[in-house]
This record gives C-alpha cells, structure tokens and sequence, in this order.
C-alpha cells in the first residue's frame, strides 16, 4: 500500500517535471583551475514537442555573456568575451542543452552564472538555472626564510610562505643532511609554514625543503642552513637559495 503511494507520488512528480519548461544545470557548484578551458553544461525540457522559437542566454552575475537564438543560430556575444565563449546548442523536439565553453579562465570568472531559456507559450515552470562557478589557484613558488641566527645553540624559526593560492595551502617541511641524505625531523610544521629547531648544533645543517600545496597542484623552496659556532667573524652562508 505504501509502495503504492510513492509510486503515485513519483508520477505526480515527473507529470509536473514536464508540463512547464525546466532548465536544469546538474550541478550546484563547479571548481576548475586558473587558465583551463571549461564547459558549463545546461539542460532544458519544453512542455511543447517542437519548438518554433527558443532565446537562450547565460549570464555572469548582471552581465550577460552571450545570446543565442533558436532556429535563426544566430549568438550574440559580449564584447567583453569576444574570442574565449561560445555556446553548444542541441536541440530536438522539445528537449534540448545549450552548453557554455569558456577558454583561460581568470579570477574575475569567479561569479554566479545563470543559463535562461525563453520559449513563447512555456514561461511556467522553472525557465532559468544558476550555479557557482569557483576558479582554483595552484600555489605560488614559496618564499622560504630563517629566522633567528645559526648558531650553536640557538632556536631558529624556519617559514615559508605562497603568496598566491586558492583553496588555502597546507605547508610541509623535509630535511636532507649535509650529504644530501634524506632524514626525519624531530619538530614538524606548523599550519602556518614554519619549523621550528631549537638548540641547534653543526648536525643541523644541510638542506631544508618546504612544499606548499592544495588539491590544484604544489611548489617548493630549499634553503641551505650552515650552522656555525657562535662569535665567528665570517658570515655564515645560511641564506636563501
Ligand atoms: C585552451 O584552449 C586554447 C585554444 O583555444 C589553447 O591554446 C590552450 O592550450 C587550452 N588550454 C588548456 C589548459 O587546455
Ligand atoms: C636542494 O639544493 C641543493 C643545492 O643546490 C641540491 O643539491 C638538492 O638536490 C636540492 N634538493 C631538492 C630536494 O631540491
């Protein structure tokens, strides 16, 4: 009796699916990567079986990037995205997409963007849809300093830092002895980027790597530390490389 009912209930749910139009982007929220040429995929379902004449447009926030008209395939698009859009339009009967290819995207595509279908006698139902559209930043190369003097017994602060990077970065420090040898590190990284080595001898010298990266891609720096014996009169060489 229960199956019944739902059954009843989904019917009821696909009839009113397709008895206004329905424009559909599948997804809430796209990520793509600085630079990277993307599509933006949009559905639609008319009430009516043939469609004598459709105005798609896609929108960014209160511009307008581009509209197509349905049969003439005629596309107007901004002039401000002139050379890097253009629209995939496929319709058949009364379904149809009008997919959007955006080539190089920047941050300044960071925006809402909305696909909205106009069909004369089918202005029921839901005739636009928006999503999110987040462009992603790999790292920056880091900037890597020591802080504090290397020396002896002191307690000296590694940092690194990316300039550039979205989503926020995870930062990780490796060490190689002097030979080049990979070895542990006794203190790890703070979220922040740094290391911290305290009461440091001639044993801490060698070669500090810091990696910084998140889900779009990774850069490091390595810095060469010499720890030398206090009050020497010759600078150490514990610059950045
Ligand atoms: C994007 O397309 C352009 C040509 O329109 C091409 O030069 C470029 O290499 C493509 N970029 C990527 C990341 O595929
Ligand atoms: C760090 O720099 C040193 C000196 O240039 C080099 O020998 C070493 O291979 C580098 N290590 C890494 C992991 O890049």
């Amino acid at each position: 009796m229960e199956k019944r009912t739902s059954v009843i209930a989904f019917f009821c749910v696909v009839w009113s699916a397709v008895a206004a139009i329905q424009v559909d982007i599948p997804q809430d929220q796209y990520e793509f990567a600085r630079g990277d040429n993307i599509t933006l995929p949009c559905k639609f379902q008319s009430a009516l079986s043939s469609l004598k004449l459709a105005i798609i447009s896609w929108t960014a926030g209160e511009t307008v990037i581009l509209t197509h008209y349905h049969p003439a395939g005629v596309t107007n698009i901004n002039p401000k995205y002139q050379g890097r859009v253009s629209v995939d339009v496929n319709i058949n009967g009364g379904t149809g997409k009008a997919d959007l290819k955006l080539s190089s995207i920047t941050m300044a595509d960071n925006n809402e963007i909305r696909c909205l279908v106009l069909i004369p006698n089918d202005d029921e139902g839901k005739p636009a849809d928006a999503a999110t559209l987040t462009v992603l930043v790999g790292p920056s190369p880091p900037i890597c300093k020591v802080q504090g003097k290397a020396e002896y017994g002191q307690n000296i602060n590694l940092t690194c830092y990316s300039e550039e990077g979205s989503p926020p970065l995870s930062y990780k420090w490796e060490s190689r002895d002097v030979k080049n040898t990979p070895r542990t590190l006794t203190s790890g990284t703070d979220q922040g980027g740094i290391l911290s080595l305290s009461d440091i001898s001639k044993e801490t010298s060698g070669f500090y790597i810091c990696t910084s990266s998140n889900n779009i891609s990774s850069a490091t720096c390595n810095i060469s530390l010499a720890v030398n014996p206090p009050n020497m009169d010759i600078d150490s060489p514990a610059g950045q490389r």
